[in-house]
């Protein structure tokens, strides 16, 4: 089968697209044809090495895993003996906890796919699972989203903050969208009800108060947002720092706000419930730009510079 293989650390070229063994599954596994995949910025920080946090996931001198992609959708061409929730034919969507979506076919457990949306094209239902999956988890089991309450999503044009926006907005909350002004719209037809351009406005100095920061491009440090917060508010980050850790460590024992650092994780009825919220189009992917495999390069030559609206789709 073809796949997009990589065997060091470094900028887009490292990517080769070869020719490799079609894997066969396990008892628990599906094998997958793979009809499209996104570039994350798990996969692009995973493919560069810049990042000592990826190196210690990936491997300090070489990585570990040679197929990146972990988001995709296609169709059951096989199941393995334990199998029971899923049967060939079916088209599915899911996130690889172990990568490899870069490829033809895939072997995944079947906790970690779902059946697609039924009004989602395959490129649609690849592009929720990393960035709803994470705005999920953090809105609703780090931050204990209540209706009513008055949340703060920066970052929220990107493929987390755009997922972030419409979950807050299912959530009852009254949602702050801080994006730039080219994707004011965007935000506001996914449901933000005030919208900030962080490159004119600094929220964290007009006085507004939250019960939730979200940053979910990590940009703003705890520190910027306290003063943001309600007495008992959280802020939440996808993005681990030094400073971060420490002062997650300090407002869990001082103080009644928390700044807290989530690595997203999520369950079969998660992946069920972002099935059924897309079906009622409650939520939606936005695709920004959609490449075939074989320009992946420019794929992550693009997603990396850090502009993406909604999501970039790999078309296998
Ligand atoms: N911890 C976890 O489990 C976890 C899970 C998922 C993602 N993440 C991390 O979360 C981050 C975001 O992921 P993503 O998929 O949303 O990335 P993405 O799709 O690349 O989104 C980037 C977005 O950030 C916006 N942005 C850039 N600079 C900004 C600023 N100063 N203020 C506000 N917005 C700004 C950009 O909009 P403009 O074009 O307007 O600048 C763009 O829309 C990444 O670092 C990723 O590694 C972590």
């Amino acid at each position: 089968m073809r796949a997009i293989t990589y065997i060091r650390y470094g900028a887009p070229d490292v990517l080769k697209l070869a020719e490799i063994e079609k894997p066969v599954p396990c008892d628990n596994e599906v094998l997958v044809k793979i009809k499209a995949s996104t570039v994350t910025p798990m996969d692009w920080k995973f493919r560069s090495g810049n990042t000592l946090i990826a190196r210690l996931m990936t491997g300090i001198i070489k990585p570990k895993i040679n197929i990146l992609g972990v988001e995709f959708s296609g169709e059951i061409e096989e199941t393995g003996k334990d199998i029971s929730k899923f049967k060939i034919g079916d088209m599915i969507f899911g996130r690889a906890k172990k990568a490899g979506a870069y490829a033809e076919y895939l072997c995944v457990p079947e906790k970690e796919i779902c059946l697609n949306p039924s009004n989602a094209s395959f490129g649609e239902a690849a592009g929720i699972t990393f960035g709803a999956t994470t705005a999920l988890f953090g809105l609703t089991n780090t931050g204990n989203i209540q209706q009513g309450q008055k949340v703060l999503i920066n970052g929220a044009s990107g493929g987390v903050g755009l997922f972030a926006v419409q979950l807050a907005k299912f959530h009852g909350a009254k949602v702050t969208a801080v994006c730039s002004s080219t994707n004011h719209k965007m935000v506001i037809d996914s449901g933000a009800d005030i919208v900030i351009d962080y490159m004119t406005t600094d929220f964290t100095k007009n006085g507004e108060i939250y019960d939730i920061v979200f940053d979910c491009v990590g940009k703003r440090t705890y520190s910027d947002c306290k003063k943001s917060l309600v007495k008992h508010g959280v802020y939440i980050s996808t993005v681990l720092s030094f400073p971060l850790l420490i002062q997650m460590f300090s407002s869990s024992i001082f103080g009644r706000k928390k700044g807290k650092f989530i690595f997203s994780d999520f369950k079969p009825d998660d992946l069920l419930m972002l099935k059924d919220l897309y079906e009622k189009k409650i939520i939606k992917t936005v695709i920004d730009k959609t490449y075939s495999l074989k320009n992946i390069r420019d794929a992550h030559h693009y997603a990396e510079k850090g502009h993406v609206k909604g999501k970039v789709i790999v078309e296998i």
